[in-house]
């Protein structure tokens, strides 16, 4: 669907047609807004009613809800059988749907950790596979991953969560690769510390929040922590055909977190 088909469309996504996975709350919450705001149709696949979650949520005019579990093939099946049926094909397709596990290594079990992946890394998988049908004959259409700083660097305990997303970064390298041919790209929005759920329970069970929040703030060049905005402009970018010749790319997303390199405090100048 072309804005040319939709001369009414506006925004830098007018007419267009976009997919957002876990886009119920936080960072998949923010995308679905900006996408809305930037005049597409944008269906959201997750888990969870966002009605539920998002108090206020406008689930009226360009936006829907249809239910998904990206870890099972018959749940994305359908999900992509109702896309077809509603809106004729898909532009955009944002995988933003995760989990995070935190846990030794003798804690986590094989369950543990295929459940990971099978979040994180299986549902993009399957995702693609069963919407870039969707996208044959369709202009501009893009797939967008999001991956995650934890893909390039790791926190503690984070093996499944880690790897799950150098994964998606692979993934994303190599849907590139293959599906550059039939005119779509895929990029991946590798995100740093952002406030949304995920890990707000880090900050809350600090016993000094204000200081949590200061001592966070202080590892970022920009002096703060990101916002799902933040990534949700970066996804709207890499969408459109602003960024037509980039592919294959992981855009990090970290207010320069992952830039500035560490030293003591002892060595510091201030
Ligand atoms: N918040 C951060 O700081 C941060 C940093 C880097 C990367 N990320 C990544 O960004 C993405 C979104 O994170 P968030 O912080 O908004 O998380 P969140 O927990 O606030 O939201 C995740 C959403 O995904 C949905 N979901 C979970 N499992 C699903 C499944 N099997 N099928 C469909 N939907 C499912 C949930 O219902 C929820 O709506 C994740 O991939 C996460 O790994 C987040």
């Amino acid at each position: 669907m072309s804005t040319d088909q939709h001369p009414e469309a506006k925004g830098r996504a007018g007419g267009r047609v976009v997919v957002v996975t876990g886009g119920a709350r936080g960072i998949g919450r923010a995308i679905v807004d900006r996408f809305t705001t930037e005049g597409a149709s944008v269906i959201i696949g997750d888990l969870t009613d966002p009605g539920e979650v998002a108090t206020g949520l406008d689930m009226t005019g360009q936006r829907e809800w249809i239910t998904l579990d990206v870890t099972d093939e018959l749940s994305v099946q359908e999900f992509a059988k109702s896309v077809a049926t509603g809106h004729g094909g898909v532009d955009v397709l944002v995988n933003n749907a995760g989990i995070m596990d935190t846990r030794t290594l003798a804690n986590e079990t094989v369950a543990d950790w295929d459940h990971t992946m099978a979040v994180n890394l299986r549902g993009p998988f399957l995702m693609a596979k069963h919407l870039v049908p969707l996208m044959d004959g369709r202009s501009d259409s893009a797939i967008v991953n999001i991956g995650s700083i934890e893909g390039i660097g790791a926190n503690a305990l984070h093996a499944s969560y880690a790897a799950s997303k150098a994964g998606v970064h692979g993934l994303t390298r190599a849907l590139a690769v293959d599906l550059g041919p039939v005119g779509i790209r895929c990029n991946a929005v590798a995100p740093g510390w952002i406030d949304t759920d995920l890990n707000r329970n880090y900050v809350d069970k600090h016993p000094n929040q204000a200081q949590a929040v200061t001592d966070l703030a202080s590892l970022h060049p920009v002096g703060r922590i990101g916002d799902p905005a933040d990534v949700a402009a970066a996804v709207l970018w890499l969408a459109s055909p602003d960024a037509g010749f980039v592919t294959g790319q992981v855009i990090t997303v970290d207010g320069g977190r992952m830039t500035r390199l560490s030293i003591p405090a002892s060595l510091a100048d201030d």
